[in-house]
């Protein structure tokens, strides 16, 4: 048996979709545990492009099943969407290959009003992605107001749980056109479209762990957007986190294997908040340019920064990180130095564990280690072999900092451009 978690090391967008779609073509079952469709996973397969915000990125291998777990919020108009895209890409979308906690936790349209709301009164500039995740996460703790995929099957029940919504929330639900009536005839027609692929994940779990298949758990943000582990405020409100897995499906720890940390050779990070090793504005621009470095749900550019290790080994720390997939190697390609952030300095002092404070990681300036470029493409490296001395050399720099392997690295966006180093995780 060999489960692997693959998470994001850093603030998001480190190429999660990519890599669970190559390991996908040996797996069995690739479930998501946490967050909603503020996650956007790119595929790349050629000349297509799949972006997808809910369901698994196993959904492009025939041989996997997915699974959305109940610690995932999900907006059902969102996962109709992109079902309907994938069938109009010839991808098939079936009870057989996607099933969907009757746990898990609707994002309703009134969500996304309760958090323009929450913002207009906040000096807080979080940049979320106005999905409106946030709010329902805080009415699943609140325990009230939550509504559970298993809830439009009991329709009754629903819409009772619709009128103490509609009732509490009437401050934000004075900012937009919501109905009692829309959303009781709209989600009447979701349910029915949605019960063939709500399913006991639980039990579906287990079944699949009992009888050894092979599973991926697809992390969705990353480390540093956790909501215990994050520069707090300015995350998510999920547990990003390797200990998410367990909660957001019902599984015991035993049933994970690996857990691979999924890091860029540099950093972004969509939306507020500190970021130590943010570049210049004329790198960030070049990086952004060269990476393509927009957001896959919101299209906002990200803020470019050198790859910090005092980030990373705190990430490896907290997820127990047992491999490392580096990826966006290429976009380096040109560059004649690259800088690794090794440390901080804090009040003159030499720091190398991560704040939790935001106000001390503000005054945090980073010390780098300045390694030599490249300076040749590797696009098209595919194996071992291809790999330059120098880009072993920062490869292995990175590895032996944190004292995690460094199996796997992608070279460009399409599922072929990757190359193993070591021993394959499976
Ligand atoms: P995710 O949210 O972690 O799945 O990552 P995103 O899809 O949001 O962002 C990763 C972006 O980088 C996407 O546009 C990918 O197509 C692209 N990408 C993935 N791996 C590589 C790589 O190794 N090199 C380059 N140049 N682009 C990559
Ligand atoms: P994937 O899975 C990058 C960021 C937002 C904002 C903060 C809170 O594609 O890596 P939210 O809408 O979650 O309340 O926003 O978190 N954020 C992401 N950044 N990648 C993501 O997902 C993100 N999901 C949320 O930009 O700063
Ligand atoms: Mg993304």
């Amino acid at each position: 048996m060999s489960n692997i978690v693959i998470l994001g090391a850093q603030w998001g967008d480190e190429s999660k979709g990519k890599l669970t779609d190559v390991f996908a073509e040996h797996a069995d079952v690739v479930a998501r545990y946490q967050g909603g469709d503020n996650a956007g996973h790119t595929i790349v397969l050629g000349d297509k492009t799949f972006i997808l915000h809910l369901i698994p990125s196993g959904i492009l291998r025939q041989n996997t099943v997915n699974v959305i777990g109940n610690g995932v919020v999900i907006n059902l108009e969102t996962l109709l969407r992109e079902i309907d895209g994938l069938e109009e890409k010839g991808v098939d979308v079936s009870s057989e290959n996607l099933k969907i906690s009757d746990r898990a936790h609707l994002i309703m349209p009134y969500h996304k009003l309760v958090e323009q709301w929450e913002q207009m009164g906040s000096s807080t500039k979080i940049g979320t992605t106005s999905r409106g995740i946030g709010p329902t996460y805080s009415d699943k703790m609140n325990r009230y107001a939550g509504i559970r995929v298993g809830d439009l099957l009991e329709f009754d029940a629903f819409q009772k749980k619709i009128d103490y919504n509609l009732e509490t929330k009437t401050d934000a639900l004075q900012t937009g056109g919501i109905t009692r009536n829309d959303l009781i005839d709209t989600y009447y027609q979701y349910a029915e479209r949605i019960a063939p692929y709500v399913t006991d994940t639980v039990a579906f779990m287990h079944e699949a762990l009992a009888t050894e298949k092979r599973i991926l758990f697809e992390g969705a943000q990353g480390t540093m957007l956790d909501i215990d582990f994050g520069t707090y405020p300015y995350v998510t409100s999920s547990n990003c986190t390797a200990g998410a897995v367990c909660t957001g499906l019902g599984i015991g720890p035993k049933g994970i294997d690996q857990v691979l940390g999924v890091s860029k050779a540099y950093v972004t990070r969509v939306g507020g908040g500190p970021f130590p090793t943010e570049m210049p504005p004329d790198l960030d621009e070049e990086i952004r340019n060269i990476g393509k470095e927009y957001g896959a749900t919101t299209q906002r550019p990200r803020r470019c920064g050198w790859l910090d290790l005092v980030a990373l080994k705190y990430a490896s720390h907290i997820n127990g990180l047992t491999a490392i997939a580096l990826t966006k190697l290429d976009v380096f390609d040109t560059l004649t130095d690259i800088q690794v952030c090794t440390a901080y300095r804090y009040k003159g002092k030499i720091m190398t564990t991560f704040p939790s404070s935001l106000k001390v990681l503000e005054e945090c300036e980073p010390i780098y280690e300045t390694l030599p470029g490249w300076q040749e493409p590797l696009t098209e490296a595919r194996s071992a072999q291809d790999i330059p001395k120098t880009t072993q050399d920062y490869i292995k720099y990175v590895s032996d900092y944190l004292n995690v392997p460094i199996p796997i690295i992608s070279v460009g966006p399409d599922r072929e451009q990757i190359v193993t180093l070591g021993r394959s995780l499976w």
